[in-house]
């Protein structure tokens, strides 16, 4: 397996303006004309044009490349599908990168190509540059997809779930980058592979011919591009003996019935509402409350508190995923319901202090945070801090109603409130959903985002999930204080100004039910703002308040045990612990392919104290478990993530008793 470095792209121009890599000494593209090159040797070589055409109204494609390098191919591949597609149809297009280049040459190198310029210009606001690990995004008003990870590519490629139509091989010449081709490069693509795989490159050099028909691929010779004599096409012609679609993979609901039914009008609702309605589902969400956003997501203003940790823990990567994808989606929406302005997380104790100091020195997060002396910090903000902070340059706020009847409004959406489902049933492929008020609701798919209380419906009953209650408070802004234009962090929080109010956050109370808003809470937030921003909290005359008279609002938060959300297909827990009994004697049983699924029944919860960042990514990963389609995040995350991880694990432990 190749050890390659990860890192970003350093690079010299040429005399035409062209990106020449220093590390591997070789051109991103044909220096005679990319553009051309990438239309000639990847779309045409495996029929594109033609294959988009004859896509299904609601049709769907999946192309994967090895080095997103300068996006040209990606580029030059979306306009060709907005161009020959029908309008419903849409593209996933898959791309690896280990040394992404930097925004600013990204800019350099696309202005190459003034033909492409909306496109690029799209690419060049969601780019997620050197930040390692999967990242999802958008274009086109949604008809494109890219995932882009950035990593080593054999490495990435076997992490992803993925049915690969089309493949793009490109990277630099193998002469001038021999680890990349290797045997496993071409066997995980075989892997990947959708029936009728096809792939084109630009090269044919003997060990890439090798490599690919050892793994199943036909070779056959074309013309090359430009100065080039020969290239290489062809496609899968058995299928990969080790393709094992993951159970939540395979699909099971017709496209004539793509309709679903979310249970919860919260964030974790409504971004699994949206997520499907982009791809044309029709979606019905309901809740008990009159109005989406009235659970734990009615706050004012909800922190993007990416709480990073140097190990590279299943946690730390699903935060730092969530947290660039809820800024890179923040982008896009109406700018009175959030802040980007930026985030302080200050350390309130020592141990705090090292885990900063830490995070800063890794360098691993240098594209999203950096160290700030309290000096700075105060001289930039004007705002005066005694201690040294970590600084994230893009944090900040959301107003978390303002984010889900954003999402929430889309043609395929239809919210019905006052609606409190207490029981759900099965009839043949079909749920039915009864709620307390009587009014019927049924679908082939159900998705249950309805936080703690998924635990009082019978069958995510066994799911261990907790609610903790927790309150903030809000105090009227000061001349002095309306200066804080960053959200600052420790233990609680306080955020800027926003409509003439901070938000302080938050209280933690664990087999607390209690619903009402009380003084003492409203002064405990108060004195953990102080205790950690003494100058802002007498800024604000913290000292000249009465708990008594402030407003502020309770929620449930919802959690689990190791602190990872519940996102994925919901078990028949009973069939489940019989059929996986094995794992008690050996934890390293593979799992049957056809796990005891309640077919059609998902679950979206647990997204604790930071739904803010966990929540919108959430919705794209329930949407490909319901759909089939490329995962956003690793098949490890996907499991670490799977609602029955607890049965398993308790299993595992001889624990199968309940
Ligand atoms: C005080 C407090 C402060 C917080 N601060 C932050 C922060 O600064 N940053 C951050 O990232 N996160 C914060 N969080 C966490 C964040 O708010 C949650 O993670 C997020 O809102 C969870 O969204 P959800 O959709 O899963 O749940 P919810 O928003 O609770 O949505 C669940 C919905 O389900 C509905 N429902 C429940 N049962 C039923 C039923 N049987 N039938 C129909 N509908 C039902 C409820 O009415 C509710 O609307 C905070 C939470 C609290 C409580
Ligand atoms: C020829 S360029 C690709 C050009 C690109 N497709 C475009 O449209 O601009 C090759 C790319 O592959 C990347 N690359 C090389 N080896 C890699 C590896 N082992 N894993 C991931 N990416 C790699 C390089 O960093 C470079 O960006």
């Amino acid at each position: 397996m190749s050890t390659t470095h990860i890192g970003p792209a350093v690079l010299s121009w040429d005399e035409n303006g062209q990106p020449i890599s220093t590390e591997f000494d070789d051109v991103y593209f044909s220096k005679s004309s990319g553009l051309d090159e990438t239309r000639y040797v990847f779309l045409q070589h495996n029929d594109l044009p033609e294959r988009f055409t004859q896509l299904n109204a609601c049709g769907f494609f999946t192309i994967a490349e090895t080095g997103f390098g300068t996006g040209l191919n990606f580029l030059c591949a979306m306009q060709s599908f907005l161009e020959n597609a029908p309008d419903q149809a849409r593209l996933h297009f898959i791309s690896v990168e280990k040394s992404p280049l930097t925004r600013r040459d990204l800019e350099q190198a696309l202005t190459l190509w003034p033909e492409l310029k909306h496109l690029a210009d799209e690419l060049i606001n969601n780019y997620p540059g050197n930040i390692p690990g999967f990242h999802r995004r958008h274009f086109a008003r949604g008809r494109v997809q890219l995932t882009l990870i950035v990593d080593d590519v054999v490495i990435a490629l076997s992490t992803l779930d993925a049915r690969v139509n089309a493949w793009f091989l490109d990277g630099f010449a193998p002469s001038k980058n021999p680890q990349m081709w290797q045997p496993e490069l071409f066997q995980t693509m075989a892997e990947k592979s959708a029936a009728n795989a096809t792939y084109a490159t630009f090269t044919v050099a003997r060990i890439v011919r090798g490599g690919l028909s050892e793994a199943g691929f036909t070779l056959e010779r074309a013309s090359g591009f430009g100065r080039k004599r020969e290239m290489l096409k062809g496609h899968l012609e058995k299928a990969s003996q080790n393709q094992q679609p993951a159970p939540w993979l395979k699909k099971q609901i017709s496209p004539k019935q793509q309709t679903a039914l979310v249970i919860g009008a919260g964030i974790a609702g409504a971004s699994t509402a949206r997520a499907l309605a982009d791809r044309g589902w029709q979606v019905t969400i309901i809740d008990s409350h009159k109005e989406p956003a009235s659970g734990a997501s009615g706050n004012p203003q909800g922190i993007l508190y990416a709480r990073l940790s140097v190990h590279d823990t299943p946690l730390s990567q699903l935060v730092l995923q969530g947290y660039r994808h809820t800024i890179n989606l923040l982008k896009h929406a109406p700018k009175e319901i959030y802040s980007l302005s930026g985030l302080i997380q200050l350390p309130d104790n020592e141990k705090e202090l090292q885990r900063h100091q830490a995070l800063n020195a890794c360098g691993r997060f240098d594209a999203i945070l950096e160290g700030l002396s309290s000096e700075k910090a105060s001289r930039l903000s004007g705002i005066e801090y005694r201690t040294d902070g970590l600084f994230f340059h893009d944090g900040g706020w959301v107003n978390p109603p303002g984010l889900v009847n954003w999402l929430l409004d889309h043609p395929n959406i239809s919210f019905t409130g006052e609606q409190t489902v207490c029981a759900l049933a099965k009839e043949q492929d079909i749920w039915k959903v009864v709620t307390t008020e009587g009014q019927p609701f049924q679908s082939p798919v159900v998705v249950i985002a309805c936080g703690h209380l998924a635990a009082k419906l019978t069958p995510t009953s066994h799911i261990p999930l907790k609610a903790i209650r927790g309150q903030i408070t809000e105090v009227p802004s000061t001349p002095e204080s309306e200066r804080l234009n960053w959200s600052l962090c420790a233990e609680g929080y306080i955020a800027p100004a926003h409509n003439g109010r901070h938000t302080l956050g938050a209280t933690f109370n664990f087999n607390d039910p209690d619903t009402s808003v009380r003084p003492a809470d409203h002064k405990a937030n108060l004195d953990t703002v102080s205790s950690f921003a003494p100058e802002l909290a007498q800024a604000l005359e913290f000292n000249q308040l009465d708990p008594k008279s402030l407003s502020g609002r309770t929620g449930f938060r919802c959690t689990t045990p190791d602190y990872l959300p519940v996102i994925g297909p919901v078990m028949d827990e009973p069939v489940f612990k019989r059929e996986f009994a094995i794992l008690a004697k050996n934890a390293k049983a593979k799992i049957p392919e056809a796990a005891p699924w309640l077919k059609g029944l998902y679950i979206n919860a647990g997204h604790g104290s930071r739904g803010m960042i966990t929540c919108p990514l959430s919705g794209e990963i329930i949407a490909s478990h319901i759909t089939g389609e490329t995962a956003p995040v690793s098949k490890k995350m996907m499991t670490e993530l799977h609602p029955e991880r607890f049965t398993a694990r308790r299993l595992i432990k001889g624990k199968n008793k309940t």
